[in-house]
């Protein structure tokens, strides 16, 4: 295969729905799983038995220690916290913070030319915490959201419009929260807008959906939050760095003057790359649609300055 391997910190729902897809699709040699419960072991085995079934050669490895991670390619962040009901994504920040300095401080040890992708809440700063914490060039260092924020978005277009979800273009962008800012210009079927398929009411509907959906899925586990989709994610990020496929992603990246924003990690769409964030791509907003985006940039780099303070 590619001689690759992608590891994951963190084997809850999320990271082990990651190393699960991540082998089913072949994305590399090795998939290794970090945890400090011991069971990581156990997921391993129980995927690796399913690759005569699956036809996959990706082995799966699960450790109790970091030096596993060696030598990655990828390395996918996914340990902390998950939300509770009534729990926001902020109210995670310092349990979640310490968690990835760890994990971060193992990256540089164990793998120091990775590319780190971060999915532990709240994102966009967690993102930021990693950067900080690793020391690696602002290229190397991201978070999944904008992808799966921009999913649900094309999933429920597609709902209403019964129209094929990959045939939607769909674009939110800016922070994994209750800021997010979804982008109806940039949102097009069959290469026309969205605002020509929709009225405004039925868009608004669907964009608060989008919003909350984090939340609606909180609601009916009950314990935990969203795996399948944050997983699916992943994936695709992990795909465009490891095939160097430079796809354009939208994901929580280092900005450095791109939409005027500087020094904070807010959701962009970016081409991902072998190299990481290869650009960020700038596309001409509507004056209400930057307004929304300076608003959401505005609340990160609060967060962040609180963290410093
Ligand atoms: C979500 O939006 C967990 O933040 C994640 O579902």
């Amino acid at each position: 295969m590619n001689n690759m391997k992608i590891s994951i910190i963190g084997a809850g729902q999320v990271g082990s729905t990651t190393a699960f897809l991540l082998a089913l699709k072949e994305l590399a040699d090795e998939v290794v799983m970090v945890d400090i419960n011991p069971s990581v072991l156990g997921k391993a085995l129980d995927m690796n038995c399913c690759s005569p079934l699956e036809g996959f050669r990706t082995k799966i490895t699960g450790s109790t220690d970091y030096s596993a991670i060696s030598g990655s390619a990828v390395v996918v962040i996914t340990a902390g916290l998950a939300r509770t009901p009534g729990m926001s994504r902020e109210d995670l920040l310092l349990k979640n913070k310490e968690i990835v300095e760890g994990a971060a401080s193992k990256i540089k040890e164990f793998s120091p030319e990775a590319v780190v992708i971060v999915v532990t809440n709240p994102l966009d700063v967690m993102a930021y915490v990693a950067w900080k914490a690793t020391g690696f060039p602002k290229q190397r260092v991201m978070g999944m959201a904008g992808t799966l924020d921009s999913a649900r978005l094309k999933y429920f277009l597609s709902e209403e419009l019964g129209a094929n979800p990959r045939e939607i273009e769909g674009l939110v962008l800016g922070a994994h929260g209750d800021s997010m800012v979804a982008m109806p210009a940039l949102t097009k079927i069959g290469g026309k807008p969205v605002g020509q398929h929709l009225s405004p009411e039925k868009l608004q509907k669907i964009i608060s959906r989008t919003q909350n959906c984090g939340a609606e899925i909180v609601n009916l586990l009950k314990t935990g939050s969203a795996y399948y989709s944050p997983a699916s994610s992943v994936v695709t990020m992990v795909q465009s760095v490891i095939n160097d496929e430079r796809k354009v992603v939208p994901c929580s990246v280092c900005a450095d003057g791109e939409y005027g924003y500087s020094g904070i990690f807010l959701g962009l769409p970016a081409v991902l790359g072998k190299d990481g964030v290869e650009k960020i791509i700038e596309y001409p907003l509507a004056p209400e649609a930057k307004a929304l985006l300076n608003k959401s940039a505005e609340e990160t780099l609060k967060i962040i300055q609180g963290l410093a303070a």
